[in-house]
């Protein structure tokens, strides 16, 4: 693979070779499928002259923490599916605090309606992009096994604005999220 010089490598786990990215480039990889291979990534952060940047399963502070002590060379990480999982993760990483209930909900309806603004006031559409968001951020609750069956199921608006609602009120926040992201 021929490099320019200079420009920022990103890792991203299930892809073999690092993808050069330029610095502005939020999001690179793809869709993330099978297990991260972090002897493959060493091998290549081994090898690379530029500075390297992490992808691919960070879903807690604990794990970013990890990767930061085994690879202290490694400049960046970015995160995906562990930030909609747990909205909070980038300000923990800083040392804030972690999210709560009024956050989330607050969060949740400026997202629903800026998915309604983008969709022209499509409210259904809107929704559908809301569970795609609840397939990972349940990962954050416990005891909602009977509530996520729900929100893969919910045909109307109302029906998720209900199923949402009832886990905000009734699922305790988990202080890190548990469970692969998949
Ligand atoms: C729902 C979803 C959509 C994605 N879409 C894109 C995409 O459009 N372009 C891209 O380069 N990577 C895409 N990815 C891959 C992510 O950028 C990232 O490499 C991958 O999710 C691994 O990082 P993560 O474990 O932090 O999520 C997507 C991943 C997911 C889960």
């Amino acid at each position: 693979m021929r490099r320019r010089r200079n420009l920022p490598l990103c890792w991203t786990s299930t892809t073999a070779i690092p993808s050069p990215v330029s610095p502005s480039t939020p999001v690179c990889g793809r869709k993330n499928r099978g297990p991260v291979h972090l002897d493959v990534f060493a091998d290549a952060l081994a090898n690379s002259r530029n500075p390297v940047c992490y992808n691919g399963d960070l879903r807690t502070v604990g794990e970013v923490r990890a990767l930061e002590g085994r690879f202290p060379e490694v400049t960046h990480v970015m995160i995906g599916r562990g930030l909609v999982a747990d909205p909070a993760l980038a300000r923990k990483l800083r040392g804030g605090k972690g999210t709560d209930r009024e956050e989330l909900t607050d969060f949740l309806a400026a997202l629903y309606q800026g998915y309604t603004d983008f969709y022209q006031g499509q409210v259904p559409t809107a929704a559908q992009r809301m569970r795609e968001v609840w397939f990972y951020l349940i990962h954050l609750f416990d005891d909602a096994e009977k509530l996520n069956k729900q929100l893969r199921r919910f045909r109307t608006p109302a029906e998720y604005e209900r199923i949402q609602a009832e886990i905000l009120a009734s699922c305790p926040i988990r202080s890190d999220v548990q469970g692969d992201l998949i």
